[in-house]
């Protein structure tokens, strides 16, 4: 028998189950109807729905049948799927072309698994140095502001938890997330604050990404100008920096400890290169969730990521919800070649996890060669654009596509059973709107007038969760984290890597001395036209 563990990793494409999904797509599966599909089979929603850690998944709305889904669980067997999961887990280089590990499995892992001592070490220290000083600011009365200053990974992740739990936040402090370098952010949280009364947070791996630094600098300034110069007091010059100004006012999240010691600071929680910035956010870049719902709310986060990597780890692949959810991806791009997903969470409180998600999904996924670095094959199409907005007031801006518009998008609903407040009725006028969409998608109303037909048999999956609580959010992202690491290595993509944003970052730094110059030298005739344009005005 084949140990599964053992299977080297193989492109999809390349598998003998390809062949055999798309002569099934061929025969059943491009018109398959959502409809016929559960007036055949009565036991549909149980064989397409499951309870995974702190959620419930009902993938009964996809356009999906038992066969499909056996042949893309055998693809997963034979692209060696377990074996590329147990490396990640060990902390073998699968981020390949940096030459990393990729181990945010191990932010959340409370055992020290076996030759990963050192790292776990580290871990363990910094993450009680970050919560024991996320304690002292919680108790610190002074302390009214907490601005986190950083973008991507060093912002997202935090940004969307801190909105995604207030009903666990400390009242008393407000928390204000500070990362596009285009002044009016900054400004308009700085027209805000009292120095003394801010600590500011500066996140980035890197310490050297040019948003971040640029509004660093400029909160700095800021800071210094308006709390009487690098010591923060207006009276008394003498006081040690340290004591109560820039030291004690800014700290640094880092892998770069060098660079943030050579800017003020002198409190630094590390973090390492073999944290992805877009998988951070179990790290010390979770400063500010730390703050805002405390050392214990941060670790009962941690700990339902960990449920999550638990089941990721250990479930069969045929009740592997991350695993079932990638291969749905992959019959979706690949076979039904649908191009975006539309993420609808019923719940304003995660107005922030649609970008969330993106980051994590496109900057993962959104590649072209494999990790041979061979472009993949035509038709081998990597990540979907996702998009979406809480509902229900996507129903009164785009959902109109999703019904009647020429493209199918799946869309993923999230509901959440219980409410956070006590407001009449609004709960249960929401819950009925995320099941009413659902199901006029699936359902559709033939209507002779065609303005008024909706064609139906279009996909979704529903989420539902319990309540909005550390937990359950960790438990979430940790899925989809694993979700993209499975179709990620099922298309044999480095899911690690972020080259494509470099080029763009190159050049804005040879326009930026255009701009003020006014040197069109060998320039291209457009980008020469609009910066003579922007110039003028
Ligand atoms: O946009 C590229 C990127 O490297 C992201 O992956 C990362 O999260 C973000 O920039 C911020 O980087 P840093 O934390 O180094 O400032």
């Amino acid at each position: 028998m084949t140990d599964m563990n053992t299977v080297a990793p193989l492109r999809c494409d390349r598998a003998p189950a390809w062949g055999k999904l798309q002569a099934h797509f061929d025969a059943v599966g491009r018109d398959f109807d959502l409809r016929t599909a559960f007036a055949a089979d009565v036991r549909r929603l149980q064989r397409f729905s499951q309870q995974a850690p702190y959620l419930y998944a009902d993938l009964s709305k996809n356009l999906i049948d038992t066969r499909a889904e056996e042949l893309l669980l055998e693809l997963a067997v034979q692209c060696g799927l377990e074996a590329q999961r147990d490396a990640m887990f060990a902390g073998a280089q699968v981020n390949r072309s940096e030459g990393r590990a990729a181990l945010h499995v191990l932010l959340r892992d409370p055992q020290t698994p076996p030759g990963l001592q050192a790292q776990a070490a580290q871990v363990h220290a910094t993450r009680k140095a970050m919560l024991a000083f996320a304690e002292s600011v919680r108790a610190d009365a002074g302390i009214t502001d907490v601005v986190n200053i950083g973008i991507g990974g060093s912002d997202l992740g935090a940004h969307m938890a801190v909105l995604a739990l207030d009903e666990f936040v400390l009242a008393g402090k407000r928390f204000h997330f500070v990362a596009n370098v285009d002044g009016h952010e900054l400004a308009s949280v700085l027209r805000r604050l009292r120095p003394q009364n801010t600590l500011f947070i500066i996140a980035s791996k890197t310490f050297s990404t040019a948003e971040t630094m640029t509004n660093a600098n400029a909160a700095r300034r800021w800071f210094e100008h308006n709390s009487g110069g690098p010591s923060g007091d207006p009276h008394s010059h003498d006081l040690p920096a340290g004591a109560h100004g820039t030291a004690r006012h800014f700290v640094a999240v880092t892998a770069n400890a060098a660079a943030a010691h050579a800017f003020g600071i002198e409190t630094i929680f590390d973090f390492w290169d073999w944290v992805g910035g877009r998988y951070s956010m179990w790290s010390a870049i979770g400063l500010p969730i730390a703050i805002a719902i405390g050392a214990h709310g941060f670790q009962a986060l941690l700990a339902g990521a960990h449920a999550m990597d638990l089941h990721f780890r250990t479930a069969p692949l045929a009740r592997n919800l991350p695993v079932r959810l990638a291969l749905l991806d992959i019959w979706y791009r690949n076979f039904h070649r649908f191009s975006s997903r539309c993420i609808a969470p019923y719940h304003s409180a995660l107005r922030r996890l649609p970008a969330y998600l993106q980051q994590l999904e496109m900057e993962s996924n959104g590649k072209r060669v494999d990790q041979s670095g061979a472009l993949l094959p035509p038709g081998l199409d990597t990540a979907p654009v996702l998009w979406g907005e809480p509902g229900t007031n996507g129903q009164h801006a785009y959902f109109q596509m999703l019904h009647q518009g020429t493209q199918r998008v799946p869309v993923e609903f999230i509901a959440v059973r219980e409410a956070a407040h006590a407001l009449p009725s609004h709960h249960e006028k929401l819950l009925a709107n995320a099941l009413g969409q659902a199901q006029a998608l699936m359902l559709g109303r033939p209507d002779t007038r065609g303005h008024r037909d909706f064609p139906g048999n279009r996909p979704s999956t529903f989420f539902v969760w319990q309540r909005l609580k550390p937990e359950t959010l960790g438990a979430f992202i940790a899925l989809y984290e694993h979700r993209v690491f499975t179709s990620g290595a099922l298309w044999g993509i480095d899911s690690f890597d972020q080259w494509g944003v470099e080029l763009g970052k190159a050049l804005a730094q040879t326009l930026e001395p255009r701009l003020a110059s006014g040197d069109m030298q060998g320039l291209d005739a457009s980008t020469a036209g609009l910066l003579r344009r922007l110039r003028e005005h």
